[in-house]
């Protein structure tokens, strides 16, 4: 019996995968624009970093880490988001003492999570992210969330919604845990085993259980914006405000969570609307996260960022059916017949390639006719064909497959010939 890929994992072939190119394209462009530099970090990191940063009562922590113990018996996760490693570098790396504050940092790469895979969810993911970190001016929160607004609008996105909500700061989010307790211990055995330990341990993480989301005291829960002291107040305005002054359209969602422990202030998500895309319609998760370099052992620097999956990117694309720009293949296809000519057409797709043009050769010495053929399938712009007869007086037939037109060229002027014609389209 074959081996077959692992469960919520997939290949990405050839079709598919210029889509995610040019995804990653957009975003690194936008990232760019808004002046964000890569950083890259391992896919695995000590187990104790997500125990920290994603938080312990989590689903993320308790349920879905790929944890592994390594050969000295180092107890290692493969990544399941990006923050906690970006975090942990600005500490390590001392980035903190970069004179211009925030460092801008964008990301992309496989994150891993054990969950139960459906259609968008899977086990292996690719996360494209960004993270400003070093600021608390309410004006990075608007341009995070531009950034990749920005990024779906580029990439032709109109039926997305992006939701906000403030879940304030350290004092706000004590007298709201208080509420939520009051609300909840009354009738806490209607509720999952998981709920139970959450009650005392977080329970805003009740907020965000997938079990008992229909239960009546869900939708009565006491909202975090009725808890926000005037400093947190004043800060969520600002982001509003600034979101109204650039034109960024959104709802507030007090009952917007979150699904990690290192948030405050800001939370925000953004969902497809479109029509047939499946059930699971977050596109993108981010917020807030003053407090977390400290807790990774740095000095006091704010941050925020988002993250979201190229997987649920794609499939917003084909839910609003989106053209992709369709790749034009080929350049040019070397027929070559008789010996000779084969030998040659080796220097030639050489030179051609190295010229800075796409070129193919036949390697199944195939007939003229099935080469031909190939030319077709491949898409290619050019089809240079070279016979004995055409070598020996150093020249080769070129045809332009869309004119349906053809030229005799000298073998030497074929880059030339080909610059120009490509040039004239
Ligand atoms: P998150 O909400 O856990 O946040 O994930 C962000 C995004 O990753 C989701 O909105 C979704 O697009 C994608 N995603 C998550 N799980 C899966 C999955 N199993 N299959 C496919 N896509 C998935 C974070 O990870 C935070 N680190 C975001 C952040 C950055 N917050 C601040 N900075």
């Amino acid at each position: 019996m074959s081996v077959k890929i692992p469960r919520g994992t997939q290949d990405i072939l050839p079709g598919q995968s210029e889509k995610w190119q040019y995804i990653e394209k957009i975003a690194k462009d936008i990232c760019r624009r808004y002046h964000y530099k890569e950083i890259r970090t391992p896919i695995f990191e000590h187990t104790e970093l997500f125990k920290r940063s994603v938080g312990d009562t989590t689903d993320i922590v308790q349920k879905e880490m790929y944890t592994f113990e390594d050969r000295g018996e180092r107890s290692l996760t493969l990544r399941p988001e990006g923050t906690a490693a970006v975090v942990r570098s600005f500490v390590e790396n001392k980035m903190f003492g970069i004179p211009d504050q925030p460092v801008k940092l964008f990301y992309t790469g496989p994150m891993f999570r054990y969950e139960r895979p459906q259609s968008g969810r899977y086990r292996q993911f690719v996360q494209f992210g960004v993270e400003a970190i070093g600021s608390e001016d309410p004006a990075i929160d608007a341009e995070v969330i531009a950034l990749v607004m920005d990024i779906y609008k580029t990439a032709g996105l109109k039926k997305i919604k992006l939701v906000i909500n403030s879940l304030g700061d350290a004092e706000s989010r004590s007298a709201h845990r208080e509420a939520l307790i009051n609300h909840f211990e009354p009738r806490i055995e209607e509720f999952c085993s998981d709920c139970q330990m959450r009650l005392k341990q977080n329970p805003l993480r009740i907020l965000d259980c997938k079990k008992d989301r229909e239960h009546e005291l869900m939708a009565s829960a006491p909202s975090i914006l009725e808890y926000l002291n005037e400093v947190s107040k004043s800060y969520f305005a600002k982001v509003t405000a600034y979101l109204d002054l650039i034109g960024i359209g959104y709802t507030i969602d007090p009952k917007l969570v979150r699904g990690l422990d290192y948030y405050n202030h800001t939370a925000f998500e953004i969902m497809s609307e479109a029509e047939g895309f499946g059930a699971i319609t977050t596109l993108c998760g981010g917020g807030r996260y003053n407090g977390l370099v400290q807790d990774l052992g740095g000095p006091e620097s704010p941050g925020i960022g988002f993250a979201f999956s190229i997987e649920r990117f794609i499939a917003a694309m084909e839910a609003e059916k989106i053209e992709w720009p369709v790749d034009n293949g080929l350049d040019c296809f070397v027929v070559a017949l008789g010996d000779n000519a084969k030998d040659r057409s080796v220097s030639i797709v050489h030179e051609l390639r190295t010229a800075g043009f796409s070129a193919e050769r036949d390697y199944q010495d195939r007939k003229m006719k099935a080469q031909l053929k190939a030319s077709d399938r491949q898409n290619a712009r050019f089809t240079a064909i070279l016979g004995e007869d055409e070598l020996a007086e150093n020249k080769i037939t070129v045809k332009d497959m869309a004119q349906s037109t053809q030229d005799e060229v000298q073998l030497n002027d074929l880059v030339q010939y080909l610059k120009t014609k490509m040039e004239a389209k």
